[in-house]
């Protein structure tokens, strides 16, 4: 993906995601590379309690791709307004609309046209006139200045090539006393070769930066408080069993997923990174 320029890397993630959210059975996960995404062991049973999970429409259930949980560690409170950055088929705006009520306003951004249009059945199936989606970048967000009380995302700003001015935005969007809570996932020592796989950009795995770079990100954007309120570590088995299961995936499809394949085993890839990736979640402050 290095020598792609920024544009041709977003295009081509943009195009990952539409394939993943338009196929029935989910074949393409993507975020998914460290997620299962069988129908029994969805990605979002995982994550989600299920209280949770049976309030939802079963296709953002089952289009859920995210790597945590963010509204389980915000105490978003009725009147809110809250913005979600990567939205994709809406699992997280849903469930901020219950919690901000009539009173709040919920807002997802996502770039992908597909996923938006899932997003927006899946609204109006739930009923909520509180939510909204806009395509957009997260890099240029449609969104007034100080307009937002929280900002949460759930892995999304790996896949971004251009993560500092994800985080000015971020910073630029809240109101002044905003917070933010972005589920992430961070590795360390990724061998370059392996940044430059495309199947493992999309997946979530070839973008994500170290844990002390996204701190430092936040922080320099003008952010405070920021914090790592929970890590979940990523086993060599976790690893090498959903890449194997990406694999198989891909290749039983004559289109790519994500550009062109590079090949890779699924072993070799788990041996290089076990111990260095895991999942974050993020909290910050706007003073
Ligand atoms: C891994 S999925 C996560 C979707 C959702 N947050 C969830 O938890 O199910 C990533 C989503 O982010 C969107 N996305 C990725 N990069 C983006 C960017 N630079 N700007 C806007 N949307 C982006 C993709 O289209 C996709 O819908």
């Amino acid at each position: 993906m290095s020598t792609k320029t920024n544009d041709a890397i977003r295009s081509s993630v943009s195009n990952a995601y539409a394939k993943a959210v338009s196929r029935a059975v989910r074949e393409c996960g993507c975020c998914t590379t460290m997620e299962a995404d069988s129908a029994e062991n969805q990605t979002a049973n995982k994550y989600y309690n299920d209280h949770d999970l049976t309030r939802l429409p079963e296709d953002a259930i089952r289009h859920s791709l995210g790597c945590g949980n963010p509204l389980a560690y915000v105490d978003v409170k009725e009147g809110d307004v809250v913005l979600d950055l990567g939205s994709g088929a809406g699992i997280d705006i849903l469930l901020a609309a219950e919690r901000v009520g009539p009173s709040g306003r919920v807002i997802g951004i996502d770039m992908t046209d597909e996923m938006l249009a899932k997003a927006q059945e899946n609204i109006e199936q739930s009923g909520f006139n509180n939510v909204q989606v806009r395509k957009g970048l997260i890099e240029d967000m449609p969104i007034e200045n100080d307009s937002i009380d929280w900002v949460i995302s759930n892995c999304v700003i790996n896949l971004s090539p251009e993560k500092d001015r994800v985080f000015g935005e971020i910073a630029r969007v809240l109101k002044p006393g905003g917070k933010m809570l972005v589920s992430d996932i961070v590795v360390e020592n990724l061998p370059q070769a392996l940044r430059n796989n495309d199947f493992l950009y999309c997946g979530c795995v070839a973008g994500a930066i170290r844990e002390a770079a996204y701190i430092a990100g936040l922080q320099d954007a003008g952010l405070t408080n920021v914090v790592v309120k929970q890590r979940v570590l990523y086993d060599s088995q976790s690893i090498e069993q959903a890449v194997e299961r990406e694999l198989e995936a891909m290749t039983e499809q004559s289109s790519d997923c994500c550009g062109s394949q590079d090949s890779i085993e699924a072993h070799e890839l788990a041996e290089l990174v076990v111990g260095g990736i895991w999942s974050c979640q993020f909290s910050a402050k706007k003073v």
